[in-house]
Formats: C-alpha cells, structure tokens, sequence
C-alpha cells in the first residue's frame, strides 16, 4: 500500500498511542514487521511546543521511513503552522487527529470533537493539505454520536480536500471504548473512497486481522492496544496473512530478551527518572499472564532507579526460565481474573 509516495512494506499499522507508541516502541513494532507507525499526538498549541513532552513526541531521531507526525487542535492555522513545523523537524507525513474521544481534547473541541462541525472539520483538512507538499492523512472515528455517524460525509471530503489514507477506528466518540469496533461502516466507507482506508479497532489476533481485511476490503489494518506488551503481533500477523499458519508465540527467553532490550531503549530516550516511570507500563504489560506476575509487578513498582529496575526484571525472568514458566489454563484465568477485577 503506498501513502502519497511512500510504498509502505506491508499492510500492517501501529496506531498512535499517547504515552505508548514513542519513539523506542515505535522502532520495535518496525523492527516485529509493523509496515508503519505513526507518532503520538502532538498538541498544535504553540506554547506548548517546547515543553519536555513535545520534544519527546517530536523526535524522529534514526526512525525508518516514512516518518508520520501526528497534529492535534481545533484551529485551522495552528493545524497548519504545527504540519509545517512537523514538516521541517523531518516528518514525511502528517497524520490529522480527529479520533481522540479525551475529555481534555474533545473539551477543546479537538480529536473526535471535531466531528460535531463538518464545516470546521473541512476548513482544517483543506489548511493542513495546503500548507504542507507532503501527504497528510487523517485518523477519525465513525461520528461523534451513536445514530448520527456521518463518516460517510467526512470521509468523501477528506478525500475531497487531498487526504492520502483515511483511518477509521470502528466506533463513535459516544463508545469511547466501549462495545465492539463495527467493521461495516468501515466496508461502507472503503466503498465510496478511492484513496487506502485503514481499519481499526479490536484487532487483537492474526484470525481477527484477516478478518476485517477480508469482510471491510480495507487496504491496511491498525493495531494499537493490542501491540501494548506484544510488538510482536506484527510478525504474528504477517506469518498468518501470508501462510494461514499460526507462529509459535514468543519464548519465555524471547520475551525477556525483547522487554531487556525496550528498557534499555526507553532509559537512554527518557534518562534515568522518567525511564524508569515510563517503563513500568510496559513491563506490567509483557508480564501479564505469567507465573506470580501480579505480585512481581506489586514489587517492580516499588523500584525507583532503571539500574535496580531492569535488574528485578531480569531476575523475574531469570527465575522462570529456570523453574518453569508456563502456568495451567486454570491459573492463567485465575490470574486473569484477579488482574481485571
Ligand atoms: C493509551 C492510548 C492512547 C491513544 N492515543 C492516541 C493518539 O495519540 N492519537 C490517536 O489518533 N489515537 C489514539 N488512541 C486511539 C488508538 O490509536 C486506536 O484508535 C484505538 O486504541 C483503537 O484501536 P485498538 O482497538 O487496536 O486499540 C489511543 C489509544 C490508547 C489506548
């Protein structure tokens, strides 16, 4: 699938994810066969560009391309000074939030908000197209309220306006994430649209990836919280897609090599503080399931230097790949369970 010029290597998308889908995992979803990824939101907000959070969001150092930047607002000209800026510190594309279901964004009248003003949301297409001569997609939702989707009309003048590839995640801001992702207005939209449409929401397995390609006609899947813990989805999905074979999951020392080698990246991009608070999600998320997981991560939190930190994760696993990690069907849901309730 190509987005504006670039040939992407596959049909295979990280979703933006705020707080997760930074640089160093961006990179390791690309390294597991993602065919693309795209940057956490940016605010378009000026002031705030400086701040330590938007030079994080902001840095493409060594990504491979293409470089997707996503830009977050409500006003047209800050929309389209912030593609510019994003243009100049390297982006190769500018990806539009219109999706984001946040209190804090939609208060804004930003993210999915913006779906309740189709005349503001065509004026803020057409600013971002003109203003950057690079391709400019845009992620959205179905519509902001259940019984008045109208991606139908939104999507038609997204194309209208020169938008490369639309993203569609399957629910209103209304679901925010509740209910289940409903692939048949993605299949409506893909329709009437001649540029790639990517589907998402609640892909969470290579069967339910090739399903939505299959059922929406979709040109690319996006996957966001189910790559949380699990880069290698992508390798999954791909195996799948191009044999109908599932891969053997990941082994215990995989893992542990995969996660070792994360912190050791997100440590070197946030420094000693934030690495080490930034980490903790995301060794919650690979450790989920395992054998005594809930109380290793009780402890785990505890820890406040990435030195002891990638020391106790170490020896987490250390210790299952010596004692045996793998635990019954029964305690795997009970585990579950506890974790969810
Ligand atoms: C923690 C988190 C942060 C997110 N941040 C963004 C964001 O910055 N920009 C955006 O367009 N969508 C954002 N999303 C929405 C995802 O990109 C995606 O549309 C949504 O999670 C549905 O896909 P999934 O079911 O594969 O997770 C976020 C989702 C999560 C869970």
């Amino acid at each position: 699938m190509y987005i504006g010029p670039y040939q992407l290597s596959n049909n295979l998308i990280v979703a933006p994810m705020a707080g997760v889908t930074d640089r160093p995992f961006r990179t390791l979803c690309k390294y597991f066969g993602a065919g693309h990824a795209v940057s956490e939101m940016m605010t378009s907000d000026k002031t705030l560009r400086m701040s330590k959070k938007s030079l994080y969001r902001a840095n493409f150092d060594g990504e491979l391309a293409p470089i997707s930047a996503q830009i977050a607002g409500s006003d047209p000209r800050d929309l389209a000074e912030a593609a510019r800026y994003q243009v100049a510190n390297g982006a190769q594309i500018v990806d539009i939030n219109m999706g984001c279901p946040a209190k804090k964004v939609c208060n804004k009248l930003a993210g999915s908000a913006l779906l309740q003003d189709e005349d503001l949301v065509a004026r803020i297409l057409d600013a971002v197209v003109a203003a950057v001569d690079v391709p400019v997609t845009l992620k959205t939702r179905l519509g902001y309220l259940n019984g008045q989707e109208n991606i139908m009309r939104v999507a038609k003048r997204a194309e209208e306006a020169g938008i490369s590839a639309l993203a569609l995640h399957g629910r209103t801001r209304e679901d925010m994430y509740l209910n289940t992702a409903r692939y048949s207005l993605i299949k409506d939209v893909k329709e009437i649209l001649n540029i790639p449409v990517i589907a998402n929401g609640d892909i969470d397995s290579p069967e339910k990836a090739k399903y939505v390609l299959d059922y929406t006609g979709a040109d690319a899947v996006m996957i966001g919280r189910a790559a949380q813990g699990r880069p290698w989805i992508f390798r999954e999905i791909a195996h799948y897609l191009k044999t109908g074979e599932q891969l053997a999951a990941p082994s215990i020392a995989e893992v542990k090599e995969v996660l070792l080698g994360h912190l050791a990246e997100l440590y070197e991009f946030y420094g000693e503080y934030s690495g080490c608070r930034i980490s903790r999600k995301h060794i919650a998320w690979y450790t989920k399931g395992l054998r005594s997981s809930n109380e290793f991560r009780q402890n785990m939190y505890k820890v406040e230097s990435t030195a002891d930190q990638y020391k106790v994760v170490e020896a987490y696993f250390n210790n299952l790949l010596e004692h045996g990690q793998i635990m019954s069907d029964v305690q795997v849901e009970q585990v579950n369970l506890l974790e969810t309730t």
